[in-house]
């Protein structure tokens, strides 16, 4: 084999913090440069088979392989916490004063999560790299859940655009912005289908159906990945929590789940298998236990199904001490049983923990693992990492500021806020605001300035101070068109409970010809470990819009949240309501977008809003029972009527709020109206392998230009397993002049009929098929095939 060089890059940690004016850049590059060449180490291929970039992944990861020692083996598969925040100082000293560095040095460590101090970032790779015998760079994670600095709308608010294009593009920048940082891998896309909004983790999910939720699941993958790992702005994405951990009971966070073999496959594993397909990097187990087994040692989904049936070719990271926490649940012993029985379902990596660093070798020495079980958990790793091109490549560059927060990423982040926000009630065309007829507009409320709560949860990169709150853009706006703006917060902020400073907001409602009240919940009281039994809005809210509302002005509710909120009664006492799930950076502008018209609201729901928390779960895709109630009819069911009702008759209901929801899935108001024309079925009857064309004409019969969510949902009326009683099977966002008609048009095959049983069979059932199409799930029916054999 010919001799080559491989020369080795360091960023030195002095360049670093000064690298945005231009000049000062072009001299810390020639620094760089020079730097990199003073630290050129020179390997040789015959030394390093595996650094030949012409071999392909797998041949690398063998010859790598073949060199390791058991020790470095198992050190690929621990992921520790990084040390940024933990002291101050020089960047060297700290690293090579850290526990970590002996670790390191030693091929202890195969990954890091948590840090994004570029240069700490590069000191560490530096010691993996060139400290360590056979150099193998670490992989460096974070959490980057909804945008890096850029903060776009929570996933949940990503979920109400319908918009897999965007949400691309989204994820597409957070990559961008992420791996200018040195971050290679994110812990997204979170796709745990959610029922219950309890659960603070519902503002990370894409909601309750795993239609949308695979769509929006392959969306985010393509957006961090891009078209290659090794792209300079590409991250690894992680698809979690591996499955069901979004079923925990009472929504609970990591709480059990007793999940069916048919609800699993049906509902839990469809977004997981759409990200597997569409080559996700990595997956990570949940928290949780199934039908009574951890994930983090659920061989059968993890092993059986995840690599055999699915052929996953990435790596497991297991959740943050979950194989340790094994001990807790109360089915490993001890560290060592918990190690084996990990390593035993397939988890690839550690994360936390170390259970797998204090046992595997010793696992393997004695003999209870096999060497070749431990190979098998390695190579995924080491695939990764070469396809990442950390081998070739393995330092992050300097001079990246200027990526983030760019006008485009604001511009995108602003968009996607815009198309997240949902209008939920707009009577009598109180919405656009006529800028003739409002010369003063009285904004109240305790989130309309909060900078830190719109960005929502899960936001380690997220700076508050970069927020364009809603009240800023209302007053940017409101001066282009004369419009003079009151503020008062009325409270404190949302937990407030005091009523004193209603009076002054009462009075600025009185002079305003128009009144914006902003209300939610803060940002962190949704997300991880934050379920709620209460959702009405906290603090004295609830007052305050009473208050307000008794004025008797014109009154536009804003709500900013991390999830559906009981907010029934609230609506009733206002006349138009826009619903923000945490909509980041750009949610003021976006708000204001909308108030004043410039585009027309385009949200719809990604999840049933219930009208009283005990509903809940309260999902449409449920199946039915034997005694359904009488059929859901919007507009007489959204008033929320608490008064006992025992006349309801023996049917699946409640006798005080009843069954059904304040705002059912795929709902959401438009400034404009649209219309449905007769929708033709390409065929009444259909064998497997064969596609139905659906074909629905859709007209803006209002008078501005706006976008539509035309939906497509089925029933299966006859099954040999309870089946739901509507299915969403396609979706399509479409912008309509006024007056404008097109044609939406829809594929489906016979092949998305089909459904798992108990046994975990995939039927394709003949019989009966109703099909919908409209603008929410309360879509008519418009048609009924036959699946023959
Ligand atoms: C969460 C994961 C997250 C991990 C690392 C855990 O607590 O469940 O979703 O990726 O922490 O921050």
């Amino acid at each position: 084999m010919p001799v080559h060089k491989v020369a080795r890059t360091y960023v030195e940690s002095l360049v670093l913090p000064c690298a945005n004016s231009s000049l000062l850049g072009f001299a810390l590059l020639m620094g760089f440069l020079a730097i990199n060449f003073s630290l050129a180490e020179e390997t040789t291929l015959e030394q390093r088979p595996w650094l030949d970039k012409s071999a392909s992944p797998d041949e690398r990861v063998s010859s790598l392989l073949s060199q390791m020692t058991l020790e470095e083996k198992v050190g690929q598969l621990n992921q520790s916490n990084g040390i940024s925040g933990q002291a101050t100082g020089n960047t060297k000293n700290l690293v090579a004063d850290s526990a970590l560095y002996q670790l390191i040095s030693k091929g202890q460590i195969g990954s890091i999560l948590n840090e994004v101090d570029r240069a700490i970032v590069n000191e560490l790779q530096r010691v993996a790299v060139q400290e360590s015998r056979l150099g193998i760079p670490l992989i460096f994670g974070r959490d980057v859940i909804h945008g890096f600095r850029t903060i776009f709308p929570i996933p949940l608010g990503q979920a109400a655009t319908w918009n897999p294009e965007l949400v691309t593009a989204a994820c597409r920048t957070a990559a961008r912005e992420a791996r200018s940082k040195g971050i290679q891998w994110t812990f997204a896309p979170m796709v745990d289908i959610s029922r219950d909004p309890r659960w603070g983790r519902i503002a990370e999910s894409f909601g309750e159906d795993p239609y949308l939720a695979s769509a929006l699941s392959i969306a985010s993958v393509e957006g961090y990945q891009g078209d290659d790992l090794s792209n300079s702005d590409s991250l690894a994405a992680c698809v979690k929590h591996f499955a069901g951990y979004g079923a925990a009971e009472g929504g609970r966070d990591y709480n059990t789940t007793m999940i069916s073999p048919s609800a699993m496959r049906n509902v839990y594993l469809p977004p997981f298998k759409a990200a597997v397909d569409a080559g996700v990097a990595t997956l990570m187990c949940g928290f949780h236990d199934v039908n009574g087994i951890p994930m983090s040692v659920n061989k059968y989904w993890l092993n059986d199904v995840l690599r055999g049936e699915w052929d996953f070719r990435g790596f497991v990271v297991s959740d943050w001490d979950s194989i340790f926490e094994t001990i807790e649940h109360g089915v490993s012993k001890d560290e060592q049983t918990a190690a084996l029985a990990a390593a035993r379902a397939g988890v690839n990596m550690e994360m936390n923990s170390p259970c797998y660093r204090n046992h595997l070798a010793e696992l393997v020495s004695n003999g209870q693992l096999s060497e070749s079980t431990l190979d098998d958990l390695v190579k995924p790793i080491l695939r990764i990492k070469f396809r990442l091109g950390l081998f070739d490549q393995p330092y992050s560059e300097p001079n990246s500021e200027r990526l983030l927060l760019t006008k485009n990423n604001l511009e995108l982040a602003q968009k996607v806020a815009r198309q997240s926000i949902i209008l939920l009630k707009n009577e009598d065309g109180t919405l656009p605001i006529k800028k003739s007829q409002i010369k003063e507009l009285a904004v109240i409320g305790p989130l309309a300035d909060s900078k830190r709560d719109q960005l929502g949860t899960w936001i380690p990169d997220g700076k508050e101070a970069d927020s364009q709150t809603p009240l800023a853009a209302i007053r940017a706006t409101a001066k282009l068109h004369g419009t003079e703006v009151l503020f008062v917060p009325g409270l404190e902020d949302d937990f407030d409970r005091s009523t004193e400073r209603f009076a002054e907001a009462v009075t600025v409602a009185e002079r305003a010809d128009l009144v914006i009240l902003i209300v939610g919940e803060r940002a962190n009281i949704s997300g991880e470990a934050r379920s709620r039994a209460i959702l009405d809005l906290p603090g004295a809210q609830n007052e305050l819009i009473s208050a307000i509302s008794e004025v008797g002005k014109p009154l536009v509710l804003i709500v900013q949240a991390g999830r559906p909120l009981t907010i029934g009664k609230q609506v009733e006492q206002v006349n138009a309501l826009l619903y923000s799930l945490h909509a980041g950076t750009m949610a003021g502008p976006a708000l204001a977008d909308l108030l004043w018209g410039v585009e027309s609201p385009s949200g719809k729901t990604p999840v049933t809003f219930p009208k009283s928390v005990g509903q809940v779960p309260l999902y449409y895709n449920h199946v039915n029972s034997g005694r359904p109630p009488r059929p859901y009819e919007y507009e007489k069911d959204k008033t929320v009527d608490d008064s006992i009702n025992v006349e309801l008759g023996y049917n699946s209901n409640y006798i005080d709020v009843g069954p059904y929801p304040q705002f059912p899935f795929g709902f959401g108001l438009s400034y404009t109206a649209f219309s449905y024309g007769e929708v033709e079925l390409s065929a009444a009857k259909l064998r497997d392998g064969e596609t139905l064309a659906v074909r629905a004409p859709v007209t803006n019969s209002g008078e501005v230009a706006a976008d539509e969510i035309v939906q497509l949902y089925i029933r299966d009326l006859v099954g040999s397993l309870t089946r739901p009683v509507l299915e969403l099977k396609g979706f399509r966002r479409v912008r309509l002049a006024p007056g404008e008609t097109s044609i939406v048009e829809f594929a489906l095959p016979v092949s998305d009929l089909a459904f798992y049983n108990n046994d975990e069979e995939r039927l394709i059932e003949p019989g009966e098929f109703e099909i919908f199409v409209g603008g929410s799930s309360l879509a008519p029916k418009v048609g009924k095939i036959e699946i023959v054999k």
